[in-house]
């Protein structure tokens, strides 16, 4: 039997799983897994060394020099270190999106990182985010959630992120690279992006981010039978 209780949160990039899992993780306090940093952590050390990051043999023989870590800072926020050095802000540039989404397409990376992943959970309540949780990291995870939102209101809210930080960006840029990582994320042969059997849907297309967390407080009340605390609601 489980010791500790899973919320596995799968769905497109930009669909808000990490600001959406980040304010529960807050709110009911417990521990927030973004599992995209992880492949984005190899994605960055393929970029920096020059590789294909579609050379599976390439990629696989830079694996076993990487020491990947994730650390929680006094604030709570996940952070990253590749071979001791905090990569946190690098792994967020946009052409490491793409080089994530390569890398994380080969099977050997995906069976490196699983154990990683899987240990995290055994250890803490988590809500894990990414695209296989609830259907090959956590398939027992007691509630599976599937965010979703159209390609066209991912990349408004990019857009709108990129301005808050004063990043001037083309909007079919923008749709380009999520439509780009959307078929490679759902159309690999490993661990596509799809949603589990058994996995509540929940689209954002027309909800914003307060009702969308409302939404989610609601789900997990529903299945898990917990309630916001009170500082919270
Ligand atoms: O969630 P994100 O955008 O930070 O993820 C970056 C890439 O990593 C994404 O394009 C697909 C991949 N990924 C994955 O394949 N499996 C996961 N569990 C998480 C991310």
């Amino acid at each position: 039997m489980r010791e500790h209780f899973a919320i596995a949160i799968d769905g497109p990039s930009g669909a808000g799983k990490s600001s959406l899992a980040q304010r529960c993780a807050e709110a009911y306090g417990i521990i927030y897994v973004d599992t995209g940093a992880i492949y984005r952590t190899v994605g960055l050390a393929a970029y920096r060394q020059g590789i294909d990051r579609k050379d599976e043999a390439a990629v696989s023989a830079i694996l076993p020099q990487l020491r990947i870590e994730m650390r929680y800072d006094e604030s709570g926020e996940q952070r990253m270190y590749l071979n001791g050095e905090d990569v946190s802000r690098d792994i967020r540039m946009p052409e490491i999106s793409i080089c994530a989404s390569d890398v994380s397409a080969l099977p050997s990376v995906r069976s490196y990182l699983l154990e990683m992943q899987r240990q995290l959970a055994r250890e803490n309540n988590v809500i894990m985010d990414g695209r296989d949780i609830g259907t090959v990291v956590l398939p027992d995870a007691q509630l599976k959630i599937f965010l979703t939102a159209s390609a066209q209101a991912r990349a408004e809210r990019r857009m709108k992120q990129l301005a808050e930080k004063g990043v001037a960006a083309d909007f079919e840029e923008v749709l380009r690279d999520i439509q780009y990582r959307d078929a490679q994320d759902s159309g690999r042969k490993t661990a596509p992006l799809k949603p589990a059997d058994d996995a509540v849907y929940l689209d954002t297309t027309e909800i914003d981010f307060e009702a969308s967390f409302a939404k989610m407080c609601q789900i997990i009340h529903e299945h898990l039978g917990i309630e916001l605390p009170e500082a919270q609601s």
